[in-house]
């Protein structure tokens, strides 16, 4: 470690216990984030954690609608998002206006919203999922006619395939994702023949229709650590090798394509941590009239599990 490293870590660490901090972080963050984390994880274990926590200042490690997310669960609490130009381009393929045009056009749908999106799209919406419960979640709403999946089309279809419910999908994705195709997995799993293939449902439906499973970040944390395989393809952003490789030394993991790269994610950095923290700039707040109609979503969120 560089000794600079070493100098903001101490005064990162020194801060927190002053401010009584709490640093979640996700799980595409740079290794150096990940390794000072009070916890790393996905979008739901941080909200789950979020919702929790008697810290008083949530730093939160993530992108912007993960920041808001904590913002809305916990509003008494100070959110900074160390870099405010942190945000998901996945998030921004939906605007308020164009989804309540969309709303007018089927007056009857439930709007199931992916995390990945404004708060302002989560007030509009019924119900807010994460990779991580979306089917079980969807798969609940046994009395909806229509459902409406926002903003993303491909974890949107693989819901619909999973439930075998009939949606109607905003047409939306992840820039990250759609970088691993379908020859990717295969040219891995021709070089790794024992691999397991592990695919984030924010991926192409010919990608998902390659993989062994398709789990959320923290479920491919889960498979890594009790599954027996030794070789794991991974099929999302390749910030979670870090952790995949740290948690099992003895096992091997092997990106799907180096290509699955998030850059506004790697914009959160130890320097910009500190700066934030010092400063008590970069606060995430949601104003209380959205924040009151997005919990009732998050709050399903939650509850669902
Ligand atoms: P997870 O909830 O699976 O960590 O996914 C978050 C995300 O933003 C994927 O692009």
């Amino acid at each position: 470690m560089e000794n600079s490293d070493a100098e903001v870590i101490a005064k990162i660490t020194g801060l927190r216990k002053e401010r009584n901090a709490v640093i979640l972080v996700h799980n595409y963050q740079l290794g150096e984030v990940q390794d000072i984390a009070d916890f790393v994880g996905d979008s739901l274990e941080l909200s789950q954690k979020a919702a929790k926590t008697d810290a008083d200042v949530i730093v939160f490690c993530g992108v912007q609608f993960m920041a808001e997310t904590a913002s809305i669960i916990c509003p008494d609490k100070t959110v900074l998002l160390p870099d405010m130009h942190a945000g998901c381009p996945l998030a921004d393929m939906i605007t308020v206006p164009r989804l309540r045009e969309k709303k007018r056009e089927h007056p009857k749908a439930t709007v199931v919203c992916y995390i990945n999106s404004s708060a302002a799209v989560k007030a509009e919406s019924d119900i807010c999922c994460t990779s991580a419960n979306a089917v079980r979640l969807v798969e609940k709403l046994t009395n909806a006619s229509e459902i409406l999946f926002v903003p993303d089309q491909y974890l949107g279809n693989y819901v619909a395939t999973k439930t075998g419910k009939k949606m109607i999908l905003w047409p939306g994705f992840c820039p990250t994702h759609i970088r691993i195709q379908p020859q990717d997995i295969s040219r891995q799993k021709a070089e790794h023949p024992q691999a397991k293939a592990l695919v984030h449902p924010e991926c192409r439906p010919e990608v998902i229709a390659l993989a062994d499973e398709v789990l959320s970040t923290g479920g491919m944390c889960r498979f890594a650590r009790e599954n027996e395989a030794k070789e794991i393809i991974v099929g999302t952003e390749i910030g979670l090798i870090h952790r995949l490789r740290k948690e099992n030394p003895g096992k091997r993991f092997i990106p799907a394509s180096e290509q699955a790269v998030c850059p506004r994610m790697k914009l959160i950095t130890l320097e910009t941590i500190l700066w934030s923290l010092e400063n008590m700039t970069n606060q995430v707040k949601v104003p209380e009239r959205i924040r009151l109609k997005a919990k009732a979503a998050v709050d399903k969120m939650l509850e669902g599990g």
